[in-house]
């Protein structure tokens, strides 16, 4: 296993050449292909995996079958600690969105790593608050805006966790597709469409294709965080 690859995942920053090379030895890496269910919500767990390279949905199914979006995870980002840490089941299904590789660290290893290195747990903690203002974000947006507002509050999530600024405006790269910016946000495709246009018009957003870019990225802050 690569040292500088594993040295450039947050949950092991700061960690010594030593650390990483024990800690790499407690890891399988395995591609997973595309379109690959990873992980199934209510299984019980016993890995928790690491993405080096590719992109993972989570996600859930509300009680009339619709697939509610929680997160796109990318590259350096973790997921199935949930299950591992408290012993329930796994609390959200995640598929893979194309070929992806992953390191996969078994519970009894997972654990260990935690005491063994407390910067890993650290690490781990401060990731779980991020992902905890998310979902506090995430449920003002949906318990307080209208449509303009609750898909503005996705792209602009989108943006904090995938985006890069430069002067003063945020280039995503790869919007995801419309029916998935829509199970994020909680509403249809068309009012997508319709919610990314008018943004448009407004001055607040450009599209080129699959790149969305934030004009000004304060203002968009401002206005709809
Ligand atoms: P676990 O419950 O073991 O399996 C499903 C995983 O999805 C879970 O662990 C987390 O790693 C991940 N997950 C659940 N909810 C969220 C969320 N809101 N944001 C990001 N990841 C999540």
């Amino acid at each position: 296993m690569d040292i500088e690859l594993l040295s450039s995942i947050p949950l092991f920053s700061e960690l010594s050449e030593e650390e990483l090379i024990n800690i790499s030895k407690q890891t399988v890496r395995q591609v997973y292909k595309k379109d690959n269910m990873v992980l199934i919500e209510e299984e019980i767990g016993s890995t928790m995996f690491v993405i080096l390279d590719g992109r993972v949905k989570i996600s859930r199914i509300s009680d009339e079958g619709r697939e509610v979006i929680l997160s796109i995870l990318c590259d350096g980002d973790f997921f199935g600690e949930m299950s591992i840490l408290d012993g329930q089941t796994r609390s959200a299904n995640a598929v893979t969105l194309e070929d992806t590789q992953m390191l996969i660290v078994r519970r009894e290893n997972f654990l260990q790593m935690l005491y063994d290195y407390p910067q890993v747990a650290i690490n781990l903690l401060k990731e779980l608050a991020h992902r905890l203002r998310r979902s506090d974000s995430q449920i003002k947006s949906l318990s307080l805006q209208n449509a303009l507002g609750r898909v503005a509050s996705t792209i602009l999530r989108i943006a904090d966790d995938s985006g890069t600024i430069k002067h003063g405006q945020v280039e995503i790269s790869s919007l995801p597709p419309q029916q998935d910016l829509a199970n994020m946000a909680g509403t249809s495709r068309e009012t997508i469409a319709r919610v990314i246009k008018s943004l448009s018009q407004l001055g607040y957003v450009k599209k080129e294709g699959s790149k969305l870019i934030i004009l000004e990225y304060d203002r968009f802050r401002q206005d709809f965080s």
